[in-house]
């Protein structure tokens, strides 16, 4: 990038600099419970147009707009019964939601089409972190935001990783510590009687379906989908260290045959892979059945094994938050999958 940003990094609770500079069409790096954001003032066409130059990504991939509070989601889409019913349960949280944007009176979208890569629909999201909502609460205005990284790379979930992507490219950076959740958000379009899930994340298919009957699951969560996808960010190959990643399917005895003829080479496994931990750039994602924890240690795992060349990693489980885990590796492999499974062949 040509342009040099003289990057300011402050913590909080003095947020004053960071909100006025979100007013004045700046770019703020913002802590939230799922991962850093790279925010700019959502009603803003030209700051929001910045984004996209910071990360260097795609104008089709639109944003997520944050909001201070749920019921604000009237003034910019149309809410439905079962937003509400969402909203209550789920916000604020690492919940976003798909709806129709709603036009002025003037006949324009009140969200610029720049935010919402040209989509009549925008996503919606209310943040519980205190340092997100402060934020957006002293800048006055819904904060666009993607995940800070550069595009292509694991999204942030502590400063160094924001640092790394974004000093020089940002105006201020807050420091809000090391990202709760460690994933982004699940994304759900939200219809009069149905949800389809785009993206999972911390709020679960099972979670959903406590409030509706009808959720569907993406197929773009599972598999390469070279259609067009609801989500248009899922057909970015996304979470992407530069090792190449390659997931491995199999039962103990498959996998540690298969690991002990590979020398030099990444390992990403569980903490029950004790024989694989003994050996160099073997990082444990946590316990198996530890979803949360597996979630908080993903990006950062991917980032400290990034020289490795290339990374194994063992095949999460896809229940609960565990099929976010998954998610998010089989799109750091480009879904490249060894099946170590007797009988099975690629
Ligand atoms: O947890 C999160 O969601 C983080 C924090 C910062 O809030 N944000 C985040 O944003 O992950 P981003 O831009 O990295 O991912 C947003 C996803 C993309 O896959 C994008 O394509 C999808 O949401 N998305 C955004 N607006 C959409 C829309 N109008 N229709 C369908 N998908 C949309
Ligand atoms: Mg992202």
């Amino acid at each position: 990038m040509s342009n040099i940003i003289q990057t300011v990094i402050i913590a909080p609770p003095c947020l004053d600099e960071a909100a006025r500079c979100i007013r004045e069409g700046g770019l703020v790096v913002f802590p939230t419970e799922t991962v850093y954001g790279l925010g700019a003032n959502a009603l803003d066409k030209k700051a929001a147009a910045k984004i996209y130059t910071a990360k260097g990504r795609p104008s089709d991939n639109p944003l997520i707009c944050h909001l201070a509070s749920a019921d604000e989601a009237e003034k910019y889409c149309e809410t439905n019964r079962l937003y509400y019913k969402l909203a209550g349960r789920f916000m604020p949280g690492p919940l976003t939601v798909i709806l129709p944007k709603k036009k002025n009176r003037e006949g324009t979208y009140i969200i610029p089409d720049t935010v919402t890569g040209g989509l009549p629909n925008a996503a919606l999201r209310v943040p519980s972190n205190e340092i997100a909502h402060g934020l957006i609460m002293a800048a006055g205005v819904p904060v666009a935001a993607p995940s800070a990284n550069l595009s292509g790379s694991p999204s942030p979930t502590a400063l160094r990783h924001v640092i790394e992507d974004m000093f020089g490219r940002v105006d201020v950076i807050i420091d809000g510590g090391d990202s709760e959740i460690g994933l982004e958000s699940t994304v759900a379009a939200v219809f009069e009687n149905e949800i389809k899930l785009l993206r999972p994340g911390a709020v679960t298919v099972e979670d959903l379906q406590t409030v509706c009957s009808n959720v569907t699951v993406d197929r773009a969560v599972f598999e390469k989908f070279d259609g067009i996808p609801l989500s248009p960010g899922m057909k970015y190959r996304h979470y992407a260290p530069r090792a190449r990643v390659i997931m491995l399917d199999g039962d103990d005895p498959e996998i540690y045959s298969f690991l002990s003829g590979k020398q030099k080479c990444g390992i990403l496994c569980y903490d029950e892979d004790k024989v694989l931990l003994e050996r160099p750039n073997t990082l444990s994602l946590g316990s198996k059945s530890d979803h949360a924890t597996q979630a908080h240690r993903l990006f950062a795992c991917l980032r400290d094994l990034d020289d490795a060349g290339v990374i194994y990693a063992r095949m999460p489980s896809r229940k609960g938050l565990g099929l976010a885990v998954f998610n998010r590796l089989i799109k750091a492999a480009g879904y490249e999958v060894i099946n170590l499974r007797p009988g099975q062949h690629n």
